[in-house]
């Protein structure tokens, strides 16, 4: 089947429109690197269920997945240890603090992080990939989304060093793990694997493609593939759902309602399941979505990204609720 070119004239009408968005925001700043991207860009890939992309704006940039990561990360540990061993490490409750907060470790002294998507649970369970070394662990880790995205993957070193030289408060936070004995390698191991992870290079072709792969509960429609499970999938969509956007989660949910995953490279990967009964006839069999826009809100999201989403959910019926 042809691709839609209403969908595609849509796309690209509602990029120019959300396009003046960006003021709202500016490039991640603390990631010295991140810092240099071009704050006016803004892209947007959609893919259907059939293999039809759509995409519209800036999507010929690669930029890294920062937080995209923690998601994959989390779905990359649960297949190799079982969903049981990873959620007795990291628990699914929302913080309501920032992303890098230790505020809730000191108040509440949890037996286990909140949630992978923060970045004391993303640490911790970065620290668990299979493997004796970071080097091995990032081996694995890039193995398995190369089998996602079906071509090979590298690393931004720029990125990685920045990050590096830049990533005081996450150091912190790991030694505050393993003071808490949540961390069983060194704090310089995990920090490696974390800011590599965090450094991996990716398309909004590769993140609707992930998304899409999501939302139809690990399968890919498209090459009938099975990566995960569907309980895999299932607990990944309830954190993108409550802690994929960090603080702006609830609001997400009540003006997009799509699990998605952000990160503070501007990047945002949203899974959109199928929705039969949807009185719209655009991607009622469901779709994954890749979104760049480097210019990010107080929150750590892509301000005119996340606008663009709300406006395409509301027209064409999206949400899950
Ligand atoms: O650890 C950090 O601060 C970054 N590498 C990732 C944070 C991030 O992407 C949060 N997202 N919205």
């Amino acid at each position: 089947m042809q691709t839609n070119p209403k969908i595609q004239q849509q796309l690209e009408k509602w990029i120019e429109e959300n396009r003046g968005h960006v003021i709202l925001g500016t490039t991640a700043q603390y990631i010295p690197e991140l810092g240099k991207a071009d704050p006016s860009k803004l892209g947007i890939c959609m893919l259907d269920e059939e293999g039809h992309y759509y995409c519209a704006g800036d999507t010929d940039i690669e930029f890294t997945l920062q937080s995209i990561s923690k998601a994959l990360t989390f779905i990359a540990l649960s297949c190799h240890y079982g969903l049981d061993f990873v959620l007795e490490r990291v628990d699914v409750e929302p913080t309501g603090e920032a992303f890098n907060s230790i505020i809730p470790f000191e108040i509440h002294r949890p037996n286990k992080p909140f949630n992978p998507f923060i970045n004391a649970g993303a640490i911790t369970i970065s620290a668990l990939l299979p493997g004796q070394t970071s080097q091995k662990k990032y081996e694995y880790l890039l193995h398995f989304l190369e089998e996602l995205v079906g071509h090979p993957l590298e690393m931004n070193r720029e990125v990685y060093d920045s990050e590096w030289k830049a990533s005081h408060r996450n150091r912190a936070l790991a030694y505050y793990l393993k003071e808490a004995k949540f961390l069983e390698i060194e704090v310089e191991e995990a920090l490696d694997i974390y800011i590599r992870q965090c450094s991996i290079k990716v398309s909004t072709k590769d993140l609707a493609l992930i998304g899409l792969i999501i939302a139809y509960d690990g399968y890919n429609p498209i090459t009938k593939v099975k990566h995960f499970s569907e309980e895999i999938a299932q607990v990944a969509k309830v954190l993108m759902v409550t802690c994929g956007m960090y603080n702006s989660s609830g609001n997400f949910a009540a003006h997009v309602g799509i699990p998605a995953k952000s990160g503070v490279s501007g990047g945002i990967m949203a899974a959109v399941p199928p929705k039969l009964h949807s009185q719209t006839y655009e991607f009622r069999a469901g779709a994954g979505i890749g979104v760049y826009g480097p210019a990010i809100d107080v929150q750590g999201n892509s301000a005119a990204g996340t606008m663009m989403l709300r406006q395409i959910s509301k027209e064409w019926d999206l949400s899950i609720f």
